[in-house]
């Protein structure tokens, strides 16, 4: 295989929302400077890649997702000499930065689109997608994909907020700038790229008025003609697609051969579950299993010996879903023990690891009290449609979806110490919420608590470096017990490691399994494995 992409896949990927991470010049904003203060941290933990989700200039409509100039980072960020200093910096401890290029869309203040809506005769109006009459297709955020511009009296589609207006792919002036935007980052030493949202670069109405927004029959074509033009003259890049909802047959196809779009995907369809029968995203359904759990997400890319490690990305939370320990795990009792179960068992599967930044010590969802605490653009909107105008639900209902499911939760303040603002900053109020109870768990006292989960994932990582042969290079075998224990099997032709994982509040028995070494477990106490696995209780076991 070819060395560069299983050097990538070997990486552990930690995922920094710039705004919430830590905030240097104390102005209540995340920045540059912040992260880069944090870089020992990041050694230490054991990370090799660092994705800055977008740094750009923007009118944070959609947390950055809406980019006024590709080649600026936003002054509440710093300076594009902030950033050489980061990448500078991080490359001295071995860390790559990925860049997350936000290629479907600009915002509606981006200079292209200005000059667009000023006549339909500047080449600008090309480079976006029009149309006279709008028909029923619907925005991803909700509401219509369509919105009026008086001045040309038209419309153009946006398939996110209003204010993320869709390129129009189908031009070679829209793939030379995207290619142009890699270039200006590869010359700055970025090597790794998260494309966002790549499976929407092609949009298709057919005659019978079907709206197909995902995988259309052209985003292949669009997206080598893209690939081509960056591979002209740079081979050492790594491109990781955001591709929700992607097949394992279809990782297959897009992810190497002639079809290949991207080297790695990065896919949420676990976070599907539990979504509301009759909203979708913006609301939840209670009824979902352990089954669900791994079936959704993992069991058939896991079992297919054609999806290589280097081609998936494995994660708990982002910044587009809530925190995983308080979706999938137990906030109170069990917090300690569930946070390292999940965390085991995301470490045990075939693929490179993201961490989202908190996650490493736990971070729960805070209680956002409110319609007026959240910040994301989407979560607002489903108050708009589902509460003011639909009616589907009462504004109590929909608070409490978004504290289940809400995407910013994710995004606040990561929790370093005890002083004020949890050592976010010296005291300016942050720009969202802060988290909840943190005073015994943050960075500090996990640090010097070797029970913590900080320790933990400390552990981890390098125990996958250690047993890398199969915790990397291993095939994959994932099954559900009959008692809804995870197991994952990692094996070449000689070794094996075997991960038992309880994912619930009970104890279970497991039959017909022999002791083996173990190498990770959940619980501190260190008892042996005779037969059970407490609540959340989990291990990884070396068998000789
Ligand atoms: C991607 C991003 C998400 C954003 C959307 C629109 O899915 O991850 O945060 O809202 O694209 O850019």
């Amino acid at each position: 295989m070819n060395k560069y992409l299983k050097k990538w896949g070997e990486k552990v990927v930690y995922q920094i929302f710039p705004r919430s991470f830590s905030d240097f010049d104390n102005d209540g904003n995340g920045d540059i400077k912040g992260i880069i203060s944090k870089l020992d941290y990041l050694q230490d933990l054991g990370i090799d890649a660092i994705w800055l989700c977008p740094v750009y200039k923007t009118e944070f409509a959609d947390a950055g997702y809406d980019v006024l100039d590709y080649k600026e980072i936003w002054k509440t960020f710093g300076t594009l000499d902030d950033f050489k200093l980061l990448v500078q910096e991080s490359k001295k401890r071995n860390i790559e930065i990925i860049m997350d290029i936000v290629l479907n869309h600009t915002s509606n203040k981006h200079q292209w689109f200005l000059k667009a809506i000023e006549s339909e005769k500047n080449k600008e109006y090309n480079y976006y997608i029009w149309t006279d009459k709008p028909g029923n297709e619907q925005s991803i955020f909700g509401g219509s994909a369509w919105e009026y511009v008086p001045s040309l009296k038209k419309y153009y589609f946006h398939l996110f907020a209003k204010e993320q207006v869709d390129l129009n792919w189908g031009s070679d002036f829209t793939i030379n700038a995207m290619a142009d935007v890699i270039d200006f980052w590869y010359k700055l030493g970025v090597k790794g790229f998260r494309l966002d949202a790549i499976q929407h670069v092609h949009k298709e109405i057919n005659e019978n008025g079907q709206f197909t927004h995902s995988f259309g029959s052209q985003m292949v074509n669009y997206l080598q003609k893209f690939l081509n033009k960056i591979y002209e003259d740079k081979q050492d890049i790594f491109l990781i697609g955001e591709a929700s909802g992607i097949q394992p047959n279809t990782v297959v196809q897009y992810g190497k051969g002639e079809q290949k779009i991207a080297d790695n995907f990065y896919n949420f369809s676990l976070w599907y579950i539990g979504w509301g029968r009759e909203t979708g995203r913006n609301g939840y359904d209670a009824n979902w299993s352990i089954k669900q759990f791994a079936n959704q997400g993992a069991i058939e890319y896991q079992n297919n010996e054609e999806i290589e490690n280097h081609m998936i990305s494995n994660f708990l939370s982002s910044h587009d879903t809530s925190r995983a320990i308080s979706r999938w795990g137990d906030e109170k009792l069990y917090w300690n023990e569930s946070a390292k179960s999940l965390a085991l068992y995301q470490f045990s599967l075939k693929g490179i690891q993201t961490i989202l930044y908190g996650e490493e010590i736990g971070l729960k969802n805070p209680i956002f009290l409110n319609r007026e605490e959240f910040k994301d653009v989407d979560a607002l909107n489903s108050y708009r449609i589902f509460v003011d105008e639909k009616k589907i639900y009462s504004e109590q209902e929909m608070t409490r979806f978004h504290n289940i499911n809400g995407r910013d939760h994710a995004r606040v303040p990561m929790v370093w110490n005890k002083t004020i603002n949890y050592g976010f900053n010296k005291g300016t109020q942050p720009w969202i919420k802060m988290s909840g109870d943190y005073l015994n768990s943050s960075v500090q006292e996990q640090e010097n608590d070797k029970e913590s989960i900080l320790h933990f994932y400390k552990k981890l990582i390098k125990t996958r470096k250690k047993y890398k042969n199969l915790l990397i290079e291993g095939k994959s075998k994932l099954e559900i017990l009959e008692n809804e224990i995870i197991k994952i099997t990692r094996y070449d032709d000689q070794n094996t490691i075997i991960s038992l994982i309880n994912l619930t509040k009970h104890e279970k028995e497991i039959l017909n399994f022999s002791y083996h070494k173990i190498i990770m477990s959940t619980y501190t106490d260190g008892k042996e494995f005779k037969g059970t696995l407490r609540p959340y209780e989990s291990f990884m076991f070396l068998v000789k």
